[in-house]
This record gives structure tokens, sequence and C-alpha cells, in this order.
């Protein structure tokens, strides 16, 4: 177990220490030093290439470190067994922006797939020669509900719009019930309505105990987190509450990208925008990066 609603109050739950990432020689991320508590709302923020999605593969242990230790739940993160890596996995769930889920499969198959991760083989062979147990299935069916996909359990992945297909995603979480959620931008293809339920659906999870970290190419859904952390060329350049997300903090943190500079000679108003229809940007913050 990385939490659990009983231990919520418990302290940190992950730790980076002097964390470095190199790409063929070039640093993703240099001497990165944070902590999470367990339970926390945390949004990361910062420019295409900052290092939001390597972080995240960090978190996983997807990338190799250059240098630096990650401890989560007290476990040194690159020092596990294979074993316990994959029962470290098991308790966390991902949203990336291209969905990662399998399209030829239904909505339905796709969300259980959130507890199949946590079977054994046996148990999940069976899951796929005769379809969920009972329990699970009921599960399944309150998921799809809980995001307004009830009447989609039996369609296409591939058939669905973006914005269904992240729900899937989210509807994924809902029957893995994982301690930590790791979304690396997952309101960059999606409309409004989706990204409120989207939101919505990840705080409720948070407010059972799950510990919530959120990638944002964009501000404002981040103005709604108690705690922002903003990444500049690898590096943590901001870590406070959102409030303190001041103009010129943002004009550092953004500087150089034309997709911000472009907002700013266009004031709409540039970085505080209030009210539903103008609070979330939908056209940038597919950086593509993070699907190498
Ligand atoms: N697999 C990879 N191979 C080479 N370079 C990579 C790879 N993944 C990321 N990078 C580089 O690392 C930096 C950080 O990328 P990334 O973490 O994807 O940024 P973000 O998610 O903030 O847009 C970028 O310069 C990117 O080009
Ligand atoms: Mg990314």
């Amino acid at each position: 177990m990385i939490s659990s609603p009983n231990n919520k109050s418990s302290g940190r739950v992950i730790l980076l220490e002097d964390v470095s990432v190199r790409f063929d020689g070039v640093a993703a991320l240099s001497d990165m030093t944070f902590e999470i508590e367990a339970g926390e709302q945390l949004a990361v923020i910062g420019t295409s290439g900052a290092g939001k999605s390597t972080l995240f593969r960090v978190l996983t242990r997807s990338v190799a470190l250059g240098s630096g230790r990650v401890t989560i739940g007290g476990q040194d993160l690159y020092s596990l067994s294979r074993r316990r890596l994959n029962g470290l996995r098991r308790r966390i769930g991902t949203i990336y922006q291209a969905y990662n889920l399998v399209p030829q499969l239904s909505a339905g198959v796709n969300a259980s797939l959130g507890e199949v991760g946590g079977m054994g083989s046996l148990r999940t062979l069976r899951a796929f020669l005769t379809g969920p147990d009972a329990g699970l299935s009921e599960r399944v069916r309150a998921a799809l509900e809980e995001i307004g996909l009830a009447d989609k359990a039996g369609v296409r992945t591939a058939d669905l719009s973006g914005g269904q297909q992240q729900r899937v995603a989210v509807a994924r979480l809902l029957v893995q019930r994982p301690d930590l959620i790791l979304a690396d931008e997952p309101f960059a293809a999606v409309d409004p309505v989706t990204t409120e339920r989207v939101l919505e659906t990840l705080l409720h999870l948070n407010s059972e105990g799950a510990t919530l970290v959120l990638n944002l190419h964009d501000v404002e859904i981040a103005r709604r987190f108690p705690r922002v952390v903003a990444l500049r060329e690898g590096r943590v350049v901001f870590d406070g509450p959102s409030e303190r997300l001041t103009e010129d903090e943002l004009a550092s943190i953004y500087a150089g990208d034309p997709s911000r500079e472009e907002s700013a000679r266009n004031p709409d108003p540039p970085f505080a925008r209030h009210g539903n229809e103008g609070a979330i940007r939908l056209t940038e913050g597919r950086d593509g990066v993070s699907s190498h």
C-alpha cells in the first residue's frame, strides 16, 4: 500500500531527492528535489518540454535515473525487486493524453482492466475467457455510470469520441481505486464538460484517500489546486500555493513559450481568465513528447 484513507495524515508519500534524468546526454530533469504528502492535490505545470512527463515516468520507474533517489511509501523505488515494483504499480493509477486504452476492446472491458491489472494471471485469463465475475461487472457498471457512459459499456473503445475515451480511462481508475493517481495532461484533448467531469471524479477519488498529481500545460486549471509545482528546463522553479502564482512568476515559468507570449499579446486577459467558458483552454497542451 502506498497510502490509504486511514493514514491520510501520515505525512509524505513520495520523496524525490536530487533526481536527474538524461536522454542522449541531454538533461530532462536536473537535481529535482521535492516531496508529496499522502492525500495531497498537486498540479505540476510548465511549458512543453519542461520535464513534466519525464517526472511521471520517474514515479512509475519507467525511465532510468541518472542520479538521485525516489522513495514511494517508504520504499526506494529504484531498488525494488520486479515483484514488489509490480505490486506498487498496481497501487498507482495513470491517465495519459493518449488514454492508454486498448482500442479494440469495449469500454466495459477497458474499465475492468483497472481490476485485471491487480489480479493473478489465472483470474485474468478467466476474466477474458468467460467475462468478469459478478462483483467486478457491478463495479464496472457503477464506474461507467458515474462518468456518464452507462450506455457505452459494450461499445468498442475505438468508436468512442476522444472525450468519451478519456472518461473510460477515468472509469478504469474508479474500478482500480489506486492510492496514487498520476494524470498526465488529462484535459489536453477533451471538451470543457468532459474536463469538469473528469476533474470532479479525480477529486472524488482524492477525497477517498488517493494522492492526486496532475500535469497541466495550462495554468488555469492548476489555479484550482492548493499546491502547484512549476518546472522549467527540468528544474523546479516554483513550489507553493497557487495564490502565489503571480503574473511575474508565470512570466518567468513560461518565458519563451510561443503560445504563452501569444496570449500575453492578446490579453483575454492573459493569465487570469474568469468564468466557465474562458477558464479552460483546449487547443494547446498536446506536447507529443510523452508518447515517445
Ligand atoms: N524518450 C526520449 N528520448 C529523448 N528525449 C526525450 C525523451 N522523452 C523526453 N525527452 C526530452 O526530455 C525533455 C522533457 O520532456 P517531457 O518530460 O516530455 O516534457 P513535458 O512533458 O513537460 O512536455 C524534452 O527536452 C524532451 O525532448
Ligand atoms: Mg508531457
